[in-house]
């Protein structure tokens, strides 16, 4: 869920839609705004943000302080009155909630049995009701009753919530879900992230966990859940408003995967110098040597950055000599796993948000693991939590699948990989060298992948009705596969699977007939004559095959329907590449399904519950 806040001088509800519509990224199934105009009031409507800014046209909406909620369900299906913010009556107490509270059934019973009545499904109306309980029994402040009742709820939040009896003030708090507070001149701004503040002030204040804000006549106070006062930290963001922008494209993920070339070689820059043969990673220093040292590499990720952590396997284990294990994050902290002195963790994140990824961190480091994070949301809850690690600055990433974020986590992984095993040694001085120029080429690559959007989109067309889909590739490229898939059930509701080419005649092949496309990434490497023989399984089904093969390859074209040519690197840097067509595959076969590419159904960009 996206939440935004606001109180100073300006319209509050032109703020809040616009930063509404800045994170309608992170849950777009209903929306909801509380204002101050003559009385607390709310307004809310199921879908996306447009729809209440339409709702909301001829309404008489003066009020310089408000909350507003764009939503993601978790508890209750999205309509009108599940929407946020939801109202307690006997204090007119009104609250946005971003989280899931786990204990809200046993404390909804306990206020239904004192007479609190109920008008939605949700956590988040039990959890203003029971703040409210308490500041009834309590007689205490609003302040005083919000931080009474976080010392009893279990579960993961981010809160401002607003009462008529105090005009001008919000009360804020967070655990575990971001929140970003601005600091701009007589007026304060509360968001999940700095997208919709930074058009307005660059100084921020990132909240705790278990740390409340108080925001009244003008002035910020912060507190911790045991009353302690705190002395709020200002940030200077660095952020470009152009930036957040679709910049002339249809959809953001259209613009997202054209940035490519300027995303990585963002990523490399200052970083590394081929010519000189220097590669530096400011944010790993201190514990750059707990990395050279480990004996394991446990990388812990979700989604498409799981996919990441899959291809630095391979590059980890093949220079660095270091085994590795990628673990889905959610699985990782439930299993009680063996993490011993020693042991280093890696954790993926684009947004630096996911709940599980930062629950698996909190596990390990419990653990006493080091902790590096690889993030592309600066100052995002795992930055902070890791104890070194390297931004991917790739830039905000709006459209939910995700592309540039993928592609600057692998540039990054590939270099703290590269430095790790130039440190010890498992790499020779040649083939280092190597790998630092062609990685320096990387950006003029996909650059040139790029140039195959038309006939991509041609491609598209032929397969757009397809029921199912299979992604083969070996090596480096198995791991493509799996992202290949990911990204067209995503955004086209295709169903797709990837899968290690071998690994088709335990299974998948039986799926195979003359409707099933099968994309092989088939470039030139060291298996590329078994995935050769893969294909010829595949035709022999008559499984209609689209083939990613490296340029001037003339075998694969007498095999595939379909032939996609990409620019010849090394094997290990090809993922890179070989992604871009099948990121361009996925939207094109998507925008002309009349899917919404940016926002896809049920999905989320940042899944802060687990
Ligand atoms: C969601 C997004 C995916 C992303 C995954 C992990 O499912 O839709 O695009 O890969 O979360 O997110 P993270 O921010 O941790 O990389």
């Amino acid at each position: 869920c996206g939440i935004v806040a606001y109180v100073g001088q300006k319209p509050a509800h032109e703020v809040i839609i616009k930063g509404l519509k800045r994170l309608e990224y992170r849950g777009y199934d209903s929306a909801g705004i509380a204002l101050m105009n003559g009385g607390l009031n709310i307004y809310k409507k199921k879908g996306r943000v447009n729809e209440l800014e339409n709702y909301l046209k001829d309404k008489n909406l003066d009020s310089t302080i408000g909350i507003g909620h764009t939503r993601w369900a978790t508890h209750g299906e999205p309509n009108d009155v599940n929407a946020h913010p939801h109202y307690s009556y006997s204090k007119n107490l009104a609250i946005i909630h971003n989280g899931i509270i786990e204990n809200y059934s046993a404390l909804r019973q306990e206020l239904i049995n004192k007479g609190h009545t109920f008008l939605s499904e949700t956590d988040s109306e039990v959890f203003i009701h029971f703040i409210e309980d308490i500041q009834i029994n309590n007689d205490c402040t609003l302040e005083e009753a919000v931080r009474l009742a976080l010392t009893k709820v279990v579960g993961a939040y981010a809160i401002v919530i607003m009462s008529k009896d105090n005009p001008d003030m919000l009360i804020a708090a967070r655990k575990g879900s971001p929140l970003v507070i601005g600091v701009g001149k007589n007026e304060f701004f509360l968001a999940s992230d700095a997208t919709p503040i930074v058009e307005y002030t660059n100084e921020v204040v990132y909240l705790n966990d278990l740390e409340i804000a108080v925001i009244d006549n003008n002035e910020l106070n912060i507190r911790t859940i045991q009353d302690i006062p705190m002395t709020p930290y200002i940030h200077t963001l660095d952020m470009e408003l152009e930036a957040i922008e679709k910049g002339g494209y249809e959809h953001f993920m259209l613009k997202e995967i054209f940035e490519q070339p300027r995303s990585i070689g963002d990523c490399m820059r200052g970083r590394l110098d081929a010519n000189n043969g220097r590669l530096v990673l400011g944010g790993i220093r201190e514990y750059a040597n707990k990395l050279i040292n480990a004996d394991r590499i446990i990388i812990v990720a979700c989604g498409t950055s799981w996919h990441a952590g899959l291809v630095a396997e391979y590059f980890f284990e093949e220079f660095c000599r270091i085994p590795v294990e990628v673990e889905y994050a959610s699985e990782f902290r439930y299993r009680n796993p063996v993490i011993k002195e020693g042991d280093v963790v890696i954790a993926i994140s684009q947004s630096g948000e996911t709940a599980d990824t930062l629950a698996a961190i909190e596990l390990a480091k419990s653990k006493g693991a080091i902790i590096f994070g690889v993030c592309n949301v600066v100052g995002s809850s795992i930055a902070r939590t890791s104890h070194e690690g390297a931004y991917t600055h790739a830039g905000p990433e709006i459209g939910v699948a995700s592309t540039k974020a993928f592609t600057a986590q692998l540039t990054v992984l590939n270099m703290i990989a590269l430095r790790v095993a130039h440190s010890k040694g498992t790499i020779t001085e040649s083939r280092y060298h190597e790998l630092l120029v062609e990685l320096e080429n990387i950006p003029s690559k996909v650059e040139q992948a790029l140039k195959l959007d038309a006939q991509i989109e041609h491609i598209s067309n032929e397969f757009k009705d397809s029921k199912n889909f299979l992604y083969l590739g070996r090596g480096y490229n198995f791991p493509v596969a799996l992202e290949g898939a990911l990204k067209l059930k995503e955004i086209s509701y295709i169903h797709a699977e990837g899968y290690p080419a071998a690994e088709m005649k335990h299974g998948p092949i039986a799926l195979i007939d003359e409707e099933m496309p099968v994309v092989f990434i088939a470039t030139r490497d060291s298996s590329y004559d078994k995935v050769v023989s893969n294909i010829q399984e595949v035709k022999a089904r008559k499984g209609r095959v689209i083939a990613i093969v490296t340029e001037g390859d003339a075998l694969i074209p007498q095999m595939a329907e379909f032939v996609i040519e990409v620019p010849r690197t090394d094997e290990a840097l090809m993922p890179m590449v070989s992604v871009i067509p099948l990121q361009l595959l996925s939207y094109h076969i998507a925008v002309m399904r009349g899917c919404n590419v940016d926002q896809p159904r049920n999905l989320a960009k940042s899944v802060t519950v687990e």
